[in-house]
């Protein structure tokens, strides 16, 4: 049986990423600092649906920045054998005006984990982390590969990804720890996240406000439902690296903005006041992932079209909020 470290684990992916582990069977420690970037609330509600299920789960508050209570936590159990490390300060507007809650999580707190893992874990076999999408900065043309040049990021977020991926990979040279990143796109499902489009936009459909479409609507998003990016995430976990490795998980179809809402609006019942307002700093214009390597080497294929997982979303909203 494994033991694995899940950072983040009250955040959208990270609980499902523990539920998915718990199910087959791993021991999770569960880490995070519930910080308030969005409604603490919810992080409690995740939380408290990983708890509620058998043995196997702990959970500890703390903070990734803070590199001794790191330590002590790996000190306190050597026996860790996998860490998925999805903690992290997300959202690429918030880094415009909080740029400091970046470096702390992303930068000081990426290196906290590496920094354990050279010291305090005998037993480690494999650490896989969160990158983005956002890594490739502004550009119009796709699919997006690992090898393409990641030089121009467009927003401190991105930076601070491109930052873990580079101290990742000096880690894994210097000091052996096996490590694979991970470059999420856009990411929707069940338990979402409330600082992302799919959320803004039901809230505001049935509360009857304006929805804000960027860029006129005309962005392109490569949605990826949550399901296939756990199944990735595991699958990653499973086959060890021989040092550092990158891969995309993304559905590889980018939709329009505006064609999402219309498929919004079809699984609520409801029309949106459409508001069509100018780009934001930060924003990119376009997300498509090549997905070959994750294919390759792991016979991993997103599974959920964006019909069917925003019909997840949907069901599940409707239980939650009523
Ligand atoms: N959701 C997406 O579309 C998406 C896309 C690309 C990359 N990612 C990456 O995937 C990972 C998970 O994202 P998510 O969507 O679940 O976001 P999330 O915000 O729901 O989860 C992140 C969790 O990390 C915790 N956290 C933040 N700073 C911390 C700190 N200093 N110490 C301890 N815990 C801290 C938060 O409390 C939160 O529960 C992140 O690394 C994010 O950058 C997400």
């Amino acid at each position: 049986m494994s033991v694995v470290l899940v950072t983040g684990v009250a955040g959208f992916i990270g609980s499902h990423l523990a539920a998915a582990l718990l199910a087959r069977g791993e021991e999770v420690i569960g880490l995070d600092n519930l910080n308030s970037y969005y409604d603490p609330k919810l992080k409690q509600a995740r939380l408290d649906h990983l708890i509620g299920r058998p043995a196997g789960f702990s959970f500890h508050r703390l903070d990734l920045a803070d590199n001794d209570a790191v330590a002590r936590l790996f000190q306190s159990r050597p026996d860790i054998t996998h860490i998925a490390h999805l903690g992290a300060q997300a959202g690429v507007r918030w880094s415009l005006e909080a740029p400091f809650a970046y470096t702390a999580a992303n930068v000081t707190g990426h290196l906290s984990v590496l920094e354990a893992a050279r010291h305090h874990a005998p037993a480690l076999r494999h650490m896989v982390y969160a990158s983005t999408s956002s890594v490739y900065g502004s550009r119009m043309e796709g699919p997006f590969r690992e090898t393409d040049p990641i030089n121009r990021p467009a927003s401190l977020y991105a930076a601070t990804k491109i930052a873990d991926e580079a101290m990742s990979s000096a880690y894994a040279d210097l000091y052996g720890i096996p490590l694979t990143g991970l470059r999420f796109f856009t990411v929707y499902g069940p338990w979402g996240r409330p600082d992302m489009a799919y959320w803004l936009f039901t809230d505001a459909i049935l509360k009857g406000r304006p929805v804000r479409l960027f860029n006129e609507g005309q962005m392109r998003r490569d949605f990826t439902y949550v399901d296939d990016i756990v199944a990735g995430v595991m699958a990653a976990l499973d086959h060890p690296a021989t040092g550092h490795r990158l891969y995309n998980i993304g559905h590889s179809q980018p939709e329009r903005l505006l064609d999402f809402l219309d498929i919004l609006e079809e699984l609520l019942g409801r029309k949106a006041i459409r508001e069509l307002v100018a780009n934001q700093p930060g924003d990119v214009p376009n997300t498509f992932a090549d997905t070959t390597a994750m294919r390759r080497d792991f016979g991993w294929q997103p599974s959920t079209g964006l019909r069917q997982g925003l019909g997840h979303f949907v069901t599940w909203w409707r239980g939650h909020f009523g």
